[in-house]
């Protein structure tokens, strides 16, 4: 960047004198670094990289690095005195060696190469990098391989630990006179380490180190021809300059004599300075860093600038969800309950004022509903959503995008449904987003809990207002437990949280931010966990199970330790692995879960482990990109917890055998014109009210997922729990897309059951499901909220099973009936049109058998 390149630092402006010429200092910052990597084709490159290496690798083959700096702020005429490079050695094998700079005499580039870190391998050569062969690759070569420069060298200095070393002699000084009597000739020196020998090479930090302090800089003692003085800008930069030339660039000109380094003393202006607390001071630079402010810049100004409220991380306890109270029933077994959604403030952060947010009888999120394998739990939701002045809710809190389909018709009123995610239940139950009820309206749904354990969330559903509902706040876990997993002995009770993980932003007032026009994402700048943003934990001596839940919008999260140690999955959305899973991450997408364990024993009372994320925003993204670092923060204590080991099997999980899938139907994912947002995620170019996949009760299909999209979508199915197959590249043959290359099985800790897929760009993601319960339409979408308002969710219609479909293939041929006549003879009660094996069976499957099944 060309600022770094005129980096004059520091200094005092002295006063000219009238018969002495003072010495004026400069401090550069590299306009261009690069590695040549020994390679016979000179492929080889790092442009962007962080490190450049110079010396020779345990194969012995050599690298030497490229420096070159922009010498024009010292002006032309001057007399140069001395000269230091300075560089920062990060990486070494033992032992010290000679590096030696050398005048390059041709130029050279820097592309777009990136070898990541520690980079010593370099990575393919981009246009205009410069490599072993090359000075611009491909077409440019050095017409001596290896680079031209000098025959002898300009300094050497002995370099051996990390640190900081510096290379200065006459003979640099003279380089640098040189190129300032001629920039043309200015092409930097190359930097060579010890040849003779394998496993000598240096690695050094380049421009591009994320530490400015380990950045390469030249530092450049001169004296200005006569005439010449420091020149001050009113951005506060200073530049050694003469009267003219400071007045034509709109300086203002210190007088002959005086100099800008090695300490700036140009007047330096002003710029509105943050502080957390949202205040804002007008300051110096200088002044706002002292006083632990953030500048926005000079001659930006307090009175235009909203200051934003910086939240201090873990200095909040996690709260817990309380566990939801039935009116009927018991806690965890067959039950009722009255769950009232209302409008009400919470605070999300010590810092921040109260935040108005939805919940669930009176909390965010809601309460968690505790259930067990088999005992029914009907719940009765009420719309109680009020305005501040009491009256009942006739519009969203939230803005509204009348053009989607729901709002389009039904208006911006808050209508809700709730859906159980991961439920197998009735279509009247689960949460239809057709089905939506208005504040003052309620509606009871009975989850029949015919399933296996499993981590669930509840969350709202209405057709164009999931987004806007669920981030305001109306979501909340549902666990359901069976003695299988009972049996298991995971750590329970205080051992045993859910961690419901969603991003938010907020003005500085502590009220809800979101998108004011419709997105089709959102990302927010705040983690919070449980209703409060980076909370902490105290933690017992011991293993935890925590169960994760994404019920963010859209962002996805990759979740580590900050001690880099490894934890174990033992279940994911449709419950518990066959068996435990060491990761050391796990990337949670919207509507996912993860069951994990992690065990504190180990560590000493004090000990902080936070819970890490580095997943990029439009995930898989670019590395760094929106990312929020921090999730919570975990403080070991020092009583002993949960010490039982996780048994090494947990569940049998057993494979669906792809040869009992009788259709397989492909889901295209594509974002298209639409006319209410310009542009819409669309399935299949299809919508809501589009319904063509008609699965059959009790029989199994397969599901392609094709993404010809540059991003991730987690796709989710209602009803039903699914195993993924595999997933596969693919490409577009005349507009169709065809698998190329493996077919890639999912990783363990995706090898159980799910109801929500990661489906990748540029893969079919393959994921085959029985459907069993129950018959009706449900709904399947991606779970990017701002994706499924968009379109990107349709209707499935799960058809009654047919009673003559005796092998449940889906097909009704002579099979079935050999299948009937066998059950008839056998008496086995497997006929079920009677409830008696008697003749009338006969003939009521030979009517059922030629009219075919039902639709
Ligand atoms: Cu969690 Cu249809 O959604
Ligand atoms: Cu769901
Ligand atoms: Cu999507």
């Amino acid at each position: 960047m060309r600022t770094h390149m005129f980096g004059f630092v520091a200094a005092a402006l002295v006063a000219a004198s009238s018969s002495s010429v003072l010495a004026d200092q400069a401090t550069f910052a590299p306009l261009k670094d690069n590695t040549l990597y020994q390679d016979p084709v000179g492929g080889t490159s790092n442009g962007m990289g962080e490190t450049m290496f110079a010396g020779n690798t345990a194969q012995s083959s050599t690298r030497r690095a490229l420096i070159a700096f922009d010498l024009s702020g010292i002006p032309a005429g001057s007399t140069i005195q001395s000269v230091t490079l300075t560089m920062s050695m990060s990486r070494t094998r033992a032992g010290g060696q000679s590096v030696a700079l050398y005048r390059v005499l041709a130029d050279w580039g820097e592309s777009t190469s990136y070898a990541g870190i520690p980079g010593g391998s370099g990575s393919g050569a981009e246009p205009g990098d410069a490599t072993w062969l090359h000075r611009f690759y491909p077409d440019t070569p050095w017409s001596t391989i290896g680079g031209q420069f000098t025959p002898t060298s300009s300094a050497s200095t002995v370099v051996s630990g990390v640190a900081f070393y510096s290379w200065s002699s006459a003979q640099l000084a003279a380089d640098v006179q040189a190129w300032v009597n001629n920039p043309g000739s200015n092409f930097g020196w190359i930097a060579r380490g010890n040849e003779a020998s394998g496993t000598t090479a240096k690695s050094f930090d380049t421009r591009h180190h994320a530490d400015v302090s380990k950045r390469p800089r030249l530092v450049v003692n001169f004296t200005a021809p006569a005439g010449y003085g420091a020149c001050c800008m009113a951005d506060g930069t200073c530049r050694v300059q003469n009267d003219a030339g400071c007045t034509s660039i709109g300086g203002t000109f210190q007088g002959a004599g005086t100099v800008c380094g090695p300490t700036n003393s140009c007047p330096q202006p002003t710029g509105a300075c943050c502080f957390a607390d949202t205040s804002c001071i007008q300051l110096t630079q200088a002044a706002c860093t002292a006083q632990g402010g953030n500048f926005n810049g000079p001659n930006t100004s307090c009175g235009s600038i909203i200051c934003p409220r910086v939240l201090t991380k873990f200095v909040d306890a996690l709260p817990v969800p309380p566990v939801a109270q039935p009116t009927t029933g018991t806690i965890g077994g067959a039950a009722t309950y009255d769950a009232v959604i209302s409008q009400f403030q919470q605070q999300l952060h010590r810092d921040m004022p109260p935040t108005t947010v939805w919940g669930i009888n009176g909390t965010y999120p809601g309460p968690t509903f505790e259930a067990s394998t088999g005992l029914p739990v009907s719940i009765t939701w009420m719309n109680d959503l009020r305005d501040a002045q009491g009256n009942l809710r006739t519009t969203h809190y939230l803005p509204v995008e009348p053009c989607l389909h729901g709002p389009d018709i039904l208006g911006s009123a808050p209508r809700l449904v709730m859906h159980l995610h991961g439920a197998k239940t009735p279509r009247e139950s689960d949460g239809h987003p057709d089905d939506t009820f208005l504040p003052g309206q309620e509606d009871t749904d009975t989850h029949p809990n015919d399933q296996s354990a499993l981590t669930m969330w509840y969350h709202d559903h209405a057709l164009g207002l999931t987004r806007l509902n669920v981030y305001m706040g109306i979501a909340g876990a549902y666990i359901l437990r069976d003695n299988e997993e009972r049996n298991l002995n995971l750590p329970s009770g205080e051992f045993e949280i859910p961690l419901i993980i969603q991003d938010r932003s907020f003005n500085n007032d502590g009220s809800l931010r979101y998108n004011s026009g419709f997105d089709d994402r959102f990302y927010g700048d705040v983690v919070v966990v449980n209703g409060k943003a980076w909370p902490f934990l105290n933690v017992k001596r011991g293993k935890y199970r925590f169960r994760i839940v994404n019920g963010s919008n859209s962002r996805t999260y990759s979740l580590s330790l900050s001690n880099n140690a490894n934890y174990t999955q033992i279940g994911s959305d449709g419950g518990l692995l066959a068996a435990p899973v060491s990761v050391s991450t796990i990337t949670v997408a919207p509507g996912e879960r993860a069951d994990v364990v992690i065990d504190f024993a180990t560590y000493s009372a004090g000990t902080e482990i936070m819970l890490r994320n580095d997943a990029p925003i439009n995930f898989p993204g670019a590395p760094g990109d929106g990312v929020i670092p921090e999730v919570m923060n975990f403080v070991v204590q020092s009583q002993a917890g949960h010490q039982g080991a996780i048994p090494v099997t947990l569940r049998a999980v057993p494979r669906i055998p792809e040869s009992q899938a009788r259709v397989v139907r492909t889901i295209n994912f594509q974002q298209m014109a639409f006319p209410c947002t310009g542009t819409a995620w669309l399935i299949n170019g299809l919508l809501w009210d589009d319904i063509v996949e008609t699965p059959r009760l009790n029989t199994t299909e397969v599901w392609r997922f094709v993404n010809r999209s540059p991003i991730m979508h987690p796709m989710h199915m209602h009803l039903v729990q699914f195993q993924i197959l595999d997933r596969q590249a693919f490409e577009i043959v005349n507009n169709l897309p065809v698998g190329v290359g493996p077919r890639v099985l999912p990783l363990a800790n995706e090898a159980g059951w799910k109801d929500t897929v990661q489906t990748y760009p540029g893969e079919i993601t393959r994921v085959i499901a029985r459907f069993t319960g129950y018959s009706g339409m449900y709904p399947y979408h991606c779970h990017i909220l701002e994706h499924e308002d968009h379109e990107m969710m349709r209707q499935m219609a799960v058809l009654p099973a047919c009673p003559c479909d005796f092998n449940n293939d889906a097909i009704i041929d002579s099979r079935d009936y050999f299948a009937f006549i066998a059950s008839f003879f056998a008496n086995n009660g497997d006929i079920n049109f009677d409830n008696a094996t008697t003749s009338q069976d006969f003939f009521d499957f030979l009517s059922c058998f030629f009219a075919g099944c039902p639709s």
